[in-house]
């Protein structure tokens, strides 16, 4: 059970936490899923692997996403136990032998993905193709992606036709899907997948009816800002014209990053200070991790003394986590307080995806505490 307060300030002068603490903004989290639900031209099937926390997850299915993009067995059991009605869906190419059989036997999985013919007949041996949906996933990427997502799965998409056409001689329902990246910065990219998706299309003697068009939707942070969703949202619908799917087609996405994101905050506690270095109880083996690998550089934060928010001039800082590993440093300096010292209190806001879902306890450094705020004004920093 999460527990609940207000707002920052009362998790604060309530509790004077030590350890990290990670604080759902739930009328964040309900708004931004009604408005990707609203928008996007097909189903959503939520990312679980950009945040899989049981209280996230709550949020997103309460706010109406009710099918679920798994990556693995334990995944698919999560979902399960935590948004009860839910469909889940499990599109990684890599399994554990007995995964798939598992995954449809007990949690009546019928989508799976495969991006080769060699992952196709251990598929089948698992599951009853006659009662599944199997995408093809197919290499398409852009430069406008922060991280591409093609390097490592996906079929070239010359090789597309051939493998449908063998999902399909199985028996199963043969789909298509594509992941152009995370961080996608311009709509364009899906306009360019999806003609290439189409192109592939051509190729074969049958429709499919179903294209999952993959995550990727991006969240601006301090110095990366994004177009708004609904411009992703028209140019997708504006190029899905192009495509001549089956009567009853479907476009599909898996957003993580846009319905994970902005809901999220970290409340950090200053361990350390060193003139223009500070140290925090949370860092880069923690939840900050994703900031080794991506474009963006920072949170937005703002910082607290004693629960009060603190004001006045501020000053770059170089920020360090609690690790004795030198690599433990946020990339970018941070505008800070310039009177911050031992003991204040900062919080990062838009930190939910790619957080939670990765921290470890290297160096015995861990926070397990999730709350919850309970006030509807309450918004993390921006
Ligand atoms: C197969 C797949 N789907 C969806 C996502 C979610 O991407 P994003 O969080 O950028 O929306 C990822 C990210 O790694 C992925 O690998």
């Amino acid at each position: 059970m999460t527990d609940s307060y207000e707002n920052v300030e009362e998790l604060l002068r309530a509790t004077n936490p030590q350890k990290p603490v990670y604080c759902i903004y739930p009328r964040v989290y309900q708004d931004r899923t009604k408005d990707f639900l609203d928008g996007f031209p097909g189903r959503v099937l939520y990312a679980v692997k950009a945040n899989n926390d049981p209280g996230v997850l709550k949020q997103i299915f309460e706010a109406g996403v009710r099918h679920f993009d798994c990556a693995s067995l334990p995944e698919i059991e999560l979902i399960s136990r935590v948004c009860p009605g839910a469909t889940m869906y499990h599109m990684n190419p890599v399994r554990y032998e007995g995964d798939a059989r598992r995954a449809q036997e007990e949690y009546g999985v019928r989508h799976f993905v495969v991006d080769h013919h060699s992952g196709l007949a251990p598929l089948i041996d698992e599951i009853d193709p006659k009662n599944s949906v199997i995408f093809a996933r197919m290499a398409v990427s852009h430069e406008s992606a922060l991280e591409n997502l093609s390097a490592k799965f996906g079929a070239r998409p010359e090789n597309i036709p051939a493998l449908l056409t063998a999902i399909s001689d199985t028996g199963a329902e043969p789909a298509l899907a594509f992941n152009v990246g995370t961080g996608v910065t311009d709509p364009e990219a899906y306009a360019y997948a999806i003609g290439v998706a189409k192109d592939a299309l051509e190729q074969i003697p049958f429709q499919i009816r179903l294209l999952d068009i993959g995550g990727g939707f991006p969240k601006s942070y301090p110095g990366l800002t994004v177009p708004s969703l609904d411009e992703y949202f028209a140019r997708i619908r504006s190029a899905a014209e192009e495509l001549n799917l089956a009567d009853n087609g479907e476009l599909l996405a898996e957003p993580g990053r846009a319905l994970s994101a902005p809901g999220l905050s970290a409340v950090t506690r200053v361990l350390l200070r060193k003139t223009d270095r500070i140290y925090l109880n949370d860092g880069i083996y923690g939840a900050f991790w994703e900031l080794r690998f991506m474009g963006h550089l920072l949170y937005p934060c703002r910082s607290f003394r004693n629960g009060t928010p603190l004001a006045g001039e501020t000053k770059a800082f170089k920020i360090f986590g609690p690790t004795c590993d030198s690599t433990d440093i946020l990339p970018a300096r941070v505008a800070l307080p310039a009177n911050i010292e031992v003991g204040d209190h900062i919080e990062f806001g838009s930190l939910g995806a790619y957080s939670l879902s990765g921290r470890t306890d290297f160096n015995g450094f861990y926070s397990d505490n999730v709350v919850s705020f309970t006030n509807k004004n309450a918004r993390p920093p921006e």
